[in-house]
């Protein structure tokens, strides 16, 4: 495992734990990122280690399955070891374990599971399941900030309504509690993670594909293409990435290459401008549901690597303004897989009893209504 690929997202042991908190490890290797943190339930966090492949799946334009089981083989142990190490801490002075136990790819999500259950058994402490989707779904309460970082303090209570979006989902969710999600839309085809990540592909700027195309998306103009805004135009919550995904190829397939700077930072910037239309409409139709209105929800929250997007952050603040309700999203750092949502979610679950008793079999898909 090669140190260049470690991110330490901590401040390393200058944070340390009050005591009575309860202390989780957490694991998290359902995609490409091998991570393992710890995290008390005082939202410390106390050590945070991510180890990334993207470099290793960047020459096949995506996430290879079998490239990254290997990889999270060969860096788990190491990954761990030096979470405890940064922490000042050993494995005695864990309360709680937690690990991803789907859902994802399976070869990864077995690794870092059996590398919970390993520690769990051997050292007798609680072992906690944890669906990769609720992780995302309840680390703005452990972390969580306006959409251009200037608070840091948001505090985020059951229940919120949550747009969750990721490379592989993309829900909006009404959040009532710990393990109790009911579903509001979905997409039905491609995740807005997948789309921008397609798109980048499409455009030969590389994978991750969402980051690159915010980041042009910033320097382009978003009325130079008419992207289409799929069942904007319909009742329902539901989302369809599918038809911009597909209108970009058709674009693209009338302008011949090399595209210069400008008609990629324009192309971004009108792809994106769609997708963020897209969430709003579909956004503003959840708040209007009957099913939202009864919950009343105070806040509405973005989380899912998609919510790292600067320009769905703003629209997503201003919509909740216009409902009088407080915007929240995780840190940057918090916003694609992580180590601490694991531990986060793992403590939330532990402190309602929901631990390990009986072996659990990973699972691929894992939807957060089957909790
Ligand atoms: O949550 P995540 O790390 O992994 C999954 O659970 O899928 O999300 C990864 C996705 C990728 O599709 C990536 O392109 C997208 O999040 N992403 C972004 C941005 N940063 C990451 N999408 C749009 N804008 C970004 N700034
Ligand atoms: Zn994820």
């Amino acid at each position: 495992m090669s140190e260049d690929k470690i991110i330490h997202m901590d401040m390393g042991a200058s944070v340390s734990s009050s005591g009575g908190a309860t202390v989780c490890l957490g694991i998290e290797s359902s995609c490409d990122e091998t991570s393992a943190a710890i995290v008390d339930s005082n939202k410390n966090i106390l050590a945070h280690i991510i180890y990334s492949q993207i470099p290793e799946h960047q020459k096949y334009g995506g996430v290879v399955p079998e490239l990254a089981a290997r990889a999270h083989i060969l860096a788990i142990d190491e990954v761990i070891r030096q979470t405890l190490a940064r922490a000042n801490m050993n494995i005695n002075d864990i309360d709680v374990i937690a690990a991803t136990a789907g859902p994802g790819l399976i070869g990864g999500v077995l690794i870092g599971w059996m590398s919970a259950t390993g520690i769990a058994q051997s050292t007798g402490k609680p072992l906690v399941a944890v669906n990769h989707l609720e992780g995302h779904a309840l680390v703005p309460r452990l972390a969580a900030a306006t959409a251009d970082n200037t608070c840091s303090a948001v505090s985020v209570e059951f229940p919120y309504l949550l747009m969750l979006a990721s490379g592989g989902h993309c829900q909006i969710l009404l959040v009532r509690g710990v393990g109790k999600y009911d579903l509001i839309g979905q997409t039905l085809d491609d995740s807005a993670g997948e789309a921008f990540d397609k798109v980048s592909k499409m455009l030969g700027l590389g994978y991750p594909g969402g980051p690159i195309v915010d980041k042009r998306a910033a320097l382009g103009n978003p009325r130079a293409f008419d992207f289409p805004r799929p069942l904007t135009d319909k009742p329902g919550c539901d989302f369809s990435f599918s038809g911009i995904k597909t209108a970009a190829r058709t674009f693209l397939s009338k302008h011949a290459e090399p595209y210069n700077d400008e008609f990629i930072n324009d192309f971004c910037a009108s792809f994106q401008s769609a997708v963020v239309d897209c969430i709003i409409n579909r956004l503003s139709h959840a708040m209007r549901s009957n099913q939202v209105i009864s919950a009343n929800p105070k806040t509405l929250v973005v989380a899912g690597g998609v919510a790292k997007n600067s320009a769905i952050r703003s629209a997503m603040e201003k919509l909740a303004r216009e409902h009088n309700m407080v915007f929240a999203a995780p840190p940057m750092s918090l916003c694609t897989d992580n180590g601490a949502m694991i531990a986060w979610a793992g403590l939330e679950n532990y402190q309602i009893g929901n631990i390990v008793r009986e072996p659990v079999a990973p699972r691929p898909r894992w939807p957060l209504t089957e909790l």
